[in-house]
């Protein structure tokens, strides 16, 4: 039957009509996405789906940050693996990155794939989630809002280098902008509950107290955030209710220069984003 089925595939535009075949998908994969969360997603992105008729076996997509680009959300209906198809929707995404340099946070059945594309391992990402519990933050965090945008987005891109305002107001718009200092974290709902993310700041103090301020808004509700393992708080995202839940392993193909910013990504917006 899988047989049959791929020589029909044929390769689309993902549009706003495939999400919630999509968010089906990634359940069936074991992530957690609602609609509304791919939605969010595909509004940084463009990508392809794959079309069995008119079932959605497949998706890449190629969110746009400048220089720099992040392939997500690369799924392979599970009756349809081992047979290219994840290969062939790899190739769509990449030929739409063109030069610019191409990010992506891999799982473990990715990671053979990845490195046969020729993306290569820069670090490992922690996954911690949990009922979050209120942690009083070491120092001062206040409530921003939309005219902190431009001070937030500068400092997201000194520290990874993506050209994300819009996103980032559009995460503002549904969720809370958080400061501390020269640092700020966005919370926002996800899957059955929140995220914490990003949390970029000059100083890991200030991520610490950011993280401590996001889980306090988020007490008692299911709440998860993303974190470069090398930086080492995962131990504060343990005291503050979220424990180690998996993670996967960053990769990178074409690597621009790194530029030496001031600031640190010390939490993603999320493994589809970076
Ligand atoms: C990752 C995924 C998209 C791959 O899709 P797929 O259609 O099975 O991939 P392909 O059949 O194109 O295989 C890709 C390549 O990886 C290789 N590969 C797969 N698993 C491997 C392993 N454990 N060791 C070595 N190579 C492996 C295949 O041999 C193939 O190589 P080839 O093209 O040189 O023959 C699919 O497994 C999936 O959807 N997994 C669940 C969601 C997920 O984790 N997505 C990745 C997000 S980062």
């Amino acid at each position: 039957m899988a047989d049959i089925l791929k020589t029909k595939i044929r390769l689309v535009p993902f549009q706003a009509h495939h999400l919630s075949d999509a968010s089906r998908l990634s359940q069936q994969a074991g992530w957690p996405h609602t609609a509304d969360d791919w939605a969010l997603i595909l509004t940084a992105s463009r990508g392809v789906a794959a079309m069995v008729d008119d079932q959605l076996v497949g998706t890449a997509l190629c969110a746009d940050f400048g220089k720099v680009v992040t392939l997500n959300m690369i799924i392979v209906d599970a009756t349809m693996r081992g047979q290219g198809l994840g290969r062939r929707l790899m190739g769509a995404v990449i030929d739409i990155a063109g030069p610019r340099e191409m990010r992506l946070i891999a799982t473990a059945d990715g990671l053979p794939l990845y490195e046969k594309l020729g993306f290569r391992v820069t670090g490992l990402i922690v996954q911690h989630q949990g009922i979050a519990l209120a942690n009083v933050p070491e120092c001062r965090v206040t409530i921003g809002g939309a005219a902190d945008l431009d001070r937030c987005a500068a400092m997201d891109l000194a520290a990874n280098g993506t050209r994300r305002h819009a996103l980032l107001g559009r995460i503002a718009a549904h969720g809370t902008v958080l400061l501390c200092g020269d640092g700020f974290a966005l919370v926002r709902p996800f899957g059955h509950g929140h995220v914490i993310g990003p949390v970029v700041a000059r100083r890991r103090a200030e991520a610490r107290a950011l993280i401590s301020a996001a889980a306090t808004r988020c007490a008692g509700a299911f709440t998860r955030i993303d974190l470069p393992a090398s930086h080492g708080l995962s131990d504060h995202a343990a005291a503050c209710g979220l424990t180690l839940a998996g993670g996967g392993t960053a990769m990178v193909r074409n690597p621009l220069p790194a530029d030496a910013g001031d600031t640190t990504t010390f939490a993603l917006v999320s493994q589809a984003l970076g």
